[in-house]
């Protein structure tokens, strides 16, 4: 049984959808074995409806330490599911290959630092793209530049607006994140 720690900051739709992938068995042989937020947030009712182990860390700059802390040593894999903090070099460096995330457009385009919620939105539209989408990846300590691991796409529509483009995207979310991490837990050590 592999063990996955989910990171959150927000509403974790995606943390729901991974359980519910684990429970029907889309997600094979695995389970959440905790969760952890760096702020007060619903995911963290949702690990507790779910009778999830869950924590709070506070963001800032102690954070990656306090989670390589409280991190459990038989941790298989680290999914930042909306996870707004950025991991310190080092953490990512020890965990290397052991952590992956969603980021809400095609990687590379999109990405980066400060890239994150309705910005990347409003950025893709205002770039006058034909299609955006969801990237799931490795992360290392350069921001979204982690190996991909899964891509899915949306069309966008000619009267699209950042809030319909995120719905969207969330969608391809929920259904390329349960492959991804069925994906890479199935990469032998
Ligand atoms: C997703 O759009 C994800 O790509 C981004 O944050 C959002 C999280 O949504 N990093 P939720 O908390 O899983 O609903």
């Amino acid at each position: 049984m592999k063990n996955i720690v989910v990171l959150i900051s927000g509403s974790g739709t995606n943390l729901q959808r991974i359980i519910n992938c684990i429970d029907s068995g889309e997600i094979s042989n695995a389970k959440v074995s905790l969760v952890i937020a760096d702020r007060e947030c619903y995911g963290l009712k949702r690990a507790e409806e779910n009778n999830i182990d869950n924590m709070l860390i506070p963001r800032g700059k102690g954070f990656s330490d306090e989670l390589e802390k409280l991190l459990p040593d038989d941790t298989d894999l680290i999914v930042l599911a909306g996870f707004l903090s950025i991991l310190s070099k080092d953490f990512t460096e020890k965990w290397n290959g052991k952590i992956i995330n969603i980021h809400p457009s095609l990687l590379p385009k999109f990405g980066g630092k400060g890239m994150y919620g309705t910005k990347v939105h409003q950025s893709v539209i205002e770039a006058g793209e034909k299609e955006s989408g969801a990237t799931v990846h490795f992360v290392t300590s350069g921001i979204d530049e982690g190996e991909i691991i899964l891509q899915g796409k949306v069309r966008i529509e000619a009267n699209e607006n950042a809030e319909t483009l995120a719905e969207k995207v969330h969608q391809i979310e929920y259904e390329i994140f349960p492959k991804a991490i069925e994906k890479v837990l199935k990469i032998p050590l």
